[in-house]
């Protein structure tokens, strides 16, 4: 028996529960949510040669392809392409193609913008054609032409539009030319339709997903993307502002380049976009490998970046340094923001240096942003040496991957008796995984990459935890967020996501999320259990009465359930259910199978205080009851 009791809350919900992290893992944004079709676009992948570019020479015609340091296109990008066309036969055409992140995705009546820097030298006077073609090359399905280059570097750009085809990603990108000479390309890119059509933009079908989970902030830049394995290889925001072409990107620690083509401000839009706010992460002078920057004048300049990068973030246009460059970039509004994350993980510090880097960049930021909240990267299971001590956190970042099994175990024991005077919770990252390996573990390269029901079952007991818990826990979010699904593609499991070029499915983990964060009220109700292995939450919408009560059945029996409404006398006789379950618990979603675990919404009647729902075997539940 359940019984819910209504008369008075027992907290209030956190505004900010539901958001999302991201990072650049698994080629979450190159190759994933980034609009760019181009891989290695600035040629700056591999320093002995255009990796992900192959020679195109029609019967008859030469080609070589080089990297030329003697041609930069700019300070930041310090080579470019240089193409020898040595001998076009007649009506033939030489030239490079780009096959893109596992592919080119095509779709039909889609106007795609091509665009490159090149110049060339005098004896060139031919066309360029730029054309999307099937990865042999034997079918086009859009073209476009360009002419008159010249000495110096200027950029180009071409709109082509497919017609009525068949969607595929076995094609792609080639760029021809039709006569002997040599030409220099620097920075060629591809871009789909984006979300909002922002020039530099989000892949829409990614963009969709994330939007119907309604977050209300986005962690960014990471996770270890922030920290880079090395100090030369953080997240330099600075280096991610102005023209992409003047963007050289940088190693990411997932073992390939990020482009910085999702630079600060594409992350700030992308917030602005879902409707969320973003909790920003700053570098706090700890790296991956285990180098530490010293704590005192060394650490200032990196105190001062986070300072400023504040400002660029909230200044105001008209009065200061960064909110103005902020508005040259595009954007004069500020952002919201009332939270920065100092570090990531910084239990790894083994010198345990934190603490002392914690208090210098927590006293710079409140001496000049009293209002904002800094939250501590140390969870407060870590040793009491290693956690801050000289200051106290607002919040407290804490991240759990762990088995299913933990997951359950969490999700009664996790935060109920969390000392309420101590700081805020952020559940930073979480995900339940199913299987033996470790997520990271190389061993695992044979595993689907996305969740099954069973870590959805674990995932959802473990948010009824935090929901219940939520005036303490102020914001959690599952990781990573994204994979693509390609052999090579993806370097941690389980992931919330899934794509190749063209297609993209969700997990039943994202399901139990989005169930859970689109049926949220902003009054906790306690739920008392009697002879019941169920594991439940519930809340109230103020604004309507109406109650969320989430269930789930990690047993494989459905299980029928009395549920008591203490307080609430006037029940409507009719409510909503909606339930996802499977006879299976290995039941799961992929790239090919994408709807075989997904929740169904049904009108329930006969809804009483002492009413009898039969909660399914492996299931999860939202019942939406309203006020008469
Ligand atoms: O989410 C993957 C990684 O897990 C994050 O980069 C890091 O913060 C954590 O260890």
């Amino acid at each position: 028996m359940l019984t819910i009791d209504a008369t008075k809350p027992a907290g209030l919900v956190s505004p900010r529960l539901y958001g999302l992290m991201t990072e650049e893992i698994n080629f979450s944004y190159d190759g994933g949510l980034y609009g760019e079709l181009i891989r290695n676009r600035a040629f700056l992948d591999q320093a002995e040669k255009p990796e992900y570019w192959a020679p195109i020479q029609e019967e008859g015609s030469t080609v070589t392809l080089t990297l030329d340091k003697a041609q930069p296109l700019n300070q930041q990008i310090p080579l470019s392409l240089r193409l020898d066309a040595t001998k076009v036969a007649g009506g033939k055409q030489v030239g490079l193609a780009n096959s893109g992140y596992w592919g080119i995705p095509v779709t039909p009546h889609t106007a795609y913008r091509a665009s490159f820097f090149a110049k060339s030298t005098a004896a060139y006077a031919g066309e360029v054609t730029l054309s999307i073609e099937s990865d042999d090359g034997q079918k086009t399905f859009a073209t476009g032409k360009v002419d008159g280059l010249a000495a110096g570097w200027k950029r180009y750009e071409v709109v082509l539009t497919t017609g009525d085809i068949t969607p595929t990603a076995q094609a792609r990108f080639a760029v021809r030319l039709n006569q002997t000479g040599t030409v220099w390309f620097s920075f060629v890119s591809l871009f789909p339709p984006t979300w909002n059509d922002r020039p530099n933009g989000l892949r829409k079908d990614l963009m969709q997903l994330l939007v119907d989970l309604k977050p209300k902030f986005l962690r960014f830049p990471g996770g270890n993307y922030l920290e880079g394995n090395t100090v030369a290889e953080r997240f330099q925001w600075k280096k991610t502002l102005g023209p992409i072409s003047q963007r050289p990107g940088h190693p990411c620690p997932w073992g390939y380049r990020s482009t910085d083509g999702m630079g600060l401000l594409e992350f700030l839009q992308w917030t602005e976009d879902m409707g969320a706010e973003p909790v920003l992460a700053v570098y706090a002078g700890y790296s991956l490998g285990g180098e530490t920057v010293k704590v005192g004048p060394d650490l200032a300049p990196f105190v001062q970046d986070a300072i400023d990068e504040i400002e660029y973030l909230t200044g105001d246009a008209a009065t200061t340094t960064w909110g103005a460059q902020r508005a040259k970039d595009g954007h004069p509004a500020p952002f919201p923001l009332h939270y920065v994350e100092i570090g990531n993980e910084d239990n790894f510090d083994k010198g345990n240096t934190y603490d002392a880097r914690f208090t210098q960049f927590f006293d710079a930021i409140k001496t000049k942003y009293p209002a904002l909240k800094c939250i501590s990267t140390i969870a407060a299971r870590e040793p009491e040496n290693q956690r801050v001590r000289s200051r106290q956190p607002d919040v407290i970042d804490e991240h759990f991957y762990d088995t299913v099994e933990a997951f359950y175990q969490k999700a009664t024991s996790q935060y109920e008796n969390y000392d309420r005077k101590g700081p805020e919770i952020f559940v930073g990252e979480w995900a339940a995984y199913e299987t033996a390996f470790q997520p990271w573990d190389k061993r695992s390269a044979g595993e689907p990459p996305t969740p099954n029901l069973r870590a959805a079952l674990g995932d959802a007991a473990f948010m009824t935890d935090m929901e219940r818990n939520s005036d303490v826990v102020v914001m959690h979010c599952y990781a990573p967020l994204f994979v693509n699904v390609n052999p090579g593609g993806r370097q941690w499991r389980p992931n919330l996501i899934g794509y190749d070029a063209l297609r993209s499915f969700v997990s039943p983990s994202y399901h139990a999320i989005q169930m859970f964060s689109t049926h949220i009220g902003d009054q906790i109700l306690k739920v008392a259990q009697t002879e019941t292995p169920l594991i439940v939450s519930a809340t109230r919408a103020t604004a309507t009465g109406e109650i969320y009560l989430k269930i789930v059945n990690p047993k494989p029996a459905a299980e029928p359930v009395t549920i008591n409404l203490q307080g609430m006398p006037k029940v409507a006789a009719t409510g909503t259910a909606i339930v996802m379950a499977a006879p299976s618990t290995e039941a799961t979603n992929t790239i090919d199978t994408p709807a075989v675990v997904r929740p169904q919404t049904s009108t329930i009647s006969g809804v009483h205080s002492g009413f009898v729902f039969s909660v399914p075997g492996n299931g999860i539940v939202v019942l939406i009851l309203k006020p008469e």
